[in-house]
């Protein structure tokens, strides 16, 4: 078993329709902790030893936000730059998250053809997230591909309950152990790995 840490950032969760829906969804379940800093830090003041406290205690780490900007939600950087020290987690004596996992669990306006070459995104949504990408490789972290649900403004009811059982499965298979290291390196979004009933297109 692998404990999860969900590190959820929405500024406007009243406004949500998707993450609203994906949290419904996480399971409830001793191994998987979700931990939502804009309920817990309003004002931005992060807890830095009680966040550090908490990674220790996790396996897989998992940044689930919308999209903002091509980035973020703010609170994530403030989160990292002041969470991930120098000499704690990267720097010559920094090991701290060494061996853990990362992902990020986004949700985009843009459609998946829009994230590339000739669409209005011009790049793949993956290239976007590079920074997270190197970050979690200079701490000695293994970086997992992305869970993405694209084109939420055009999703139905529907949809949006396929994509949370789909989010919901995948952190059944996670905190069980069950996605190999040739299933990581042979996808693209973690979703290819969670198959769902009528695919939906976006
Ligand atoms: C401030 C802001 C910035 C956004 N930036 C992007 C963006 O860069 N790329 C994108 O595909 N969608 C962008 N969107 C759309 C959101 O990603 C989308 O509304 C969100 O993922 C839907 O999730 P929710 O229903 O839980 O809010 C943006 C939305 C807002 C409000």
């Amino acid at each position: 078993m692998a404990k999860v840490l969900i590190l959820f950032a929405h500024p406007a969760m009243e406004k949500s329709r998707v993450h609203q829906r994906l949290v419904e969804h996480i399971p409830k379940s001793a191994g998987i902790r979700f931990h939502d800093l804009y309920e817990r830090y309003p004002d931005f003041d992060i807890d830095v030893l009680y966040e550090q406290r908490l990674l220790l205690q996790h396996d897989v780490i998992i940044f689930q936000h919308p999209f903002y900007w091509y980035n973020s939600p703010a609170i994530i950087k403030q989160w990292q730059d002041l969470v991930l020290e120098h000499g704690w987690a990267y720097g010559s004596e920094g090991r701290a998250l060494a061996g853990k996992k990362f992902m990020n669990a986004i949700s985009a306006g843009g459609s998946k053809k829009s994230y590339s070459k000739t669409g209005r995104n011009k790049f793949a949504l993956t290239d976007y997230l590079l920074p997270f990408k190197q970050t979690a490789y200079l701490c000695g972290i293994e970086y997992l591909p992305p869970f993405v649900i694209h084109g939420t403004h055009r999703l139905t009811e529907t949809d949006m309950d396929l994509h949370a059982l789909q989010y919901e499965q995948m952190l059944l298979a996670l905190s069980q152990d069950r996605i190999s290291k040739p299933e990581i390196d042979s996808c693209i979004y973690m979703n290819d790995l969670v198959p769902i009933p009528n695919a939906i297109q976006s």
